[in-house]
């Protein structure tokens, strides 16, 4: 087994996988590379169904590759923001919803997750997530729309109400360079 707190994105995952079971449907709210993508693949099985968002094309080619060859049928790829989540999945349905924000690792960089509309995704899948269920964030703040983003995360987290929403954060204190931090929700 890995080493999980030097791997912030595999612990991240690790914890969001133990809310999930075979027949679920999860949301992958920006599926990049489709490393994320495929391991909610896996989770969920056959039976289940990923919806997996990304606002560009290239993402999506990459992630389409992946599934395919690790032979998963079971992830509905669309290329819109996570904004739109509400549009494409009933509320209270979703057993994970899983953010990892920033841009595309070997993409473009100036397309990344801002402040605002990470907040609106953040309020819709809150409304997605079933009772019992998770949002899982993972947060980059080593470049400027990062940063902000993760402030303004962390104030809406703060705020949420206690008796409905249980937050966990991890941030790796002793690393120097921006390491990725992790938000947990689950709903109650
Ligand atoms: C760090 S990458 C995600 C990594 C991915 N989960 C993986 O396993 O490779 C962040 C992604 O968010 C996407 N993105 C940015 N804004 C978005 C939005 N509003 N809705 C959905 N995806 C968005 C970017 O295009 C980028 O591919």
């Amino acid at each position: 087994m890995s080493n999980l707190i030097t791997r912030t994105t595999e612990l991240a995952m690790s914890v969001t996988l133990t809310y999930i079971k075979p027949g679920d449907t999860v949301v992958d709210a920006t599926c990049g590379t489709g490393q994320d993508t495929v391991a909610l693949a896996r989770a969920v099985g056959d039976g289940g169904s990923v919806y997996a968002f990304d606002i560009q094309k290239n993402a999506h080619l990459l992630t389409e590759a992946r599934l395919k060859a690790h032979g998963f049928n079971n992830v509905h790829l669309v290329m819109q923001s996570f904004v739109s989540m509400s549009d494409h999945i009933p509320e209270r349905s979703a057993a994970a919803v899983v953010f990892n924000l920033g841009y595309l690792p070997g993409g473009d960089h100036s397309i990344t997750t801002t402040a605002d509309e990470t907040l609106a995704g953040l309020d819709a899948a809150l409304r997605t997530v079933r009772p019992g269920g998770i949002v899982t964030v993972v947060t980059y703040d080593g470049h400027k729309e990062g940063a902000e983003e993760k402030k303004a995360i962390l104030e809406w987290a703060e705020a949420l109400d206690q008796s409905r929403y249980h937050v966990a954060y991890v941030r790796m204190l002793n690393q120097k360079k921006y390491p990725p931090e992790i938000l947990w929700i689950t709903r109650r």
